[in-house]
């Protein structure tokens, strides 16, 4: 089938079911275009309660397919691609949260919204990457269990003053932690030495990388600050390379490259546009969840975003 026709067909039965397609970010291009709202976890985790249709196509990993589908327990929620999965969540299985609860029964557990499902229900709150620091800060708490990204445990315990109890001491991103290592962003710094290059990143990035950026922030907080770099800046993208795509959409006039054009989360790029119009004809992969667990996510991702938008 020719992808004019693909995006065709992809509108219509948008229309006639009532859905909205969104998009992650790290989208490739053609999903991102198709898609009613681009965004990052917490914005799509708003988008996904708010908007009015009956059926919601999730173009991301299951995770936040999983958050649309808590959050919205009456409507229809497809992930296109079931086997499109975040490789962080794996190093937290529930039993590892509940050991740490067990050790250090009086500080609260704060998950990174890359995590499990099952390991989510034994935490006390959920954060994005764009308000986990802004909802920690905001604990009584003097000492957090965080997890499980430890890169982004440093950058709150850092910002935050708090003492954070990194659980475990040693997940990451696959793709943040060696296509975005101190080599390729040296590398990359290199290249545009004479461009006056202004390094943004993301906070699942080692520290030592983040320790030499200019900005840090969510993917869609590094969208939003490109527009108050100097315009004669190169822009370099310290994160998926998917992110890319988006900015140069959101500034024409600017020069954005990515640090490591290899730096792609395969996860995220299982999605394609026919992947997307399967998932509308077939009403395929449908997010299932127990009504219990439900219940349980939803209250702690409630309470989350409430303390999240403040
Ligand atoms: P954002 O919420 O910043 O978009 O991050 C999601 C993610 O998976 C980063 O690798
Ligand atoms: Fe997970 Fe990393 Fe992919 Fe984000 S980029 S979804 S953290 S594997």
């Amino acid at each position: 089938m020719r992808i004019s026709d693909i995006i065709r067909k992809i509108e219509e039965l948008k229309k006639t079911r009532r859905a909205v397609v969104l998009a992650h970010n790290y989208q490739i291009p053609e999903v991102q275009d198709v898609a009613d709202h681009v965004g990052d976890s917490l914005e799509l985790a708003i988008k996904a309660m708010e908007c009015e249709a009956d059926i919601i196509v999730f173009a991301g990993v299951s995770f936040m397919a999983e958050m649309a589908a808590v959050l919205n327990p009456d409507k229809v929620v497809l992930h296109p691609e079931p086997d499109a999965r975040c490789p962080l969540a794996d190093f937290l299985p529930p039993s590892v949260v509940r050991e740490y609860r067990m050790k250090y029964p009086r500080a609260p557990i704060v998950l990174y919204v890359n995590s499990l499902l099952e390991s989510k229900l034994y935490a006390d709150y959920v954060v994005t990457s764009a308000a986990a620091c802004r909802l920690i800060s905001k604990l009584e708490d003097e000492i957090v269990i965080f997890g499980p990204d430890k890169n982004l445990a440093n950058y709150v315990e850092e910002t935050t003053g708090k003492e954070i109890i990194t659980m475990p001491p040693y997940g990451h991103c696959p793709v943040h932690e060696y296509a975005l290592s101190i080599y390729y962003v040296n590398k990359a710094l290199e290249l545009y030495e004479n461009e006056n290059p202004v390094l943004i990143v993301h906070p699942e990035v080692p520290r030592d990388v983040r320790k030499i950026a200019h900005h840090v922030g969510s993917t869609s907080q590094m969208l939003k600050i490109i527009e108050k770099i100097d315009k004669n800046s190169t822009v370099l993208i310290g994160t998926e390379e998917g992110l890319t795509y988006r900015a140069r959409r959101l500034y024409p006039n600017r020069k954005i490259v990515p640090v490591n054009p290899q730096a792609v989360c395969i996860d995220m790029k299982k999605i394609s546009l026919l992947s997307v119009l399967r998932s509308l004809e077939r009403l395929k992969y449908r997010i299932q969840i127990d009504p219990d667990k439900v219940r349980r996510a939803r209250e702690i991702i409630e309470i989350s975003i409430e303390l999240m938008r403040k």
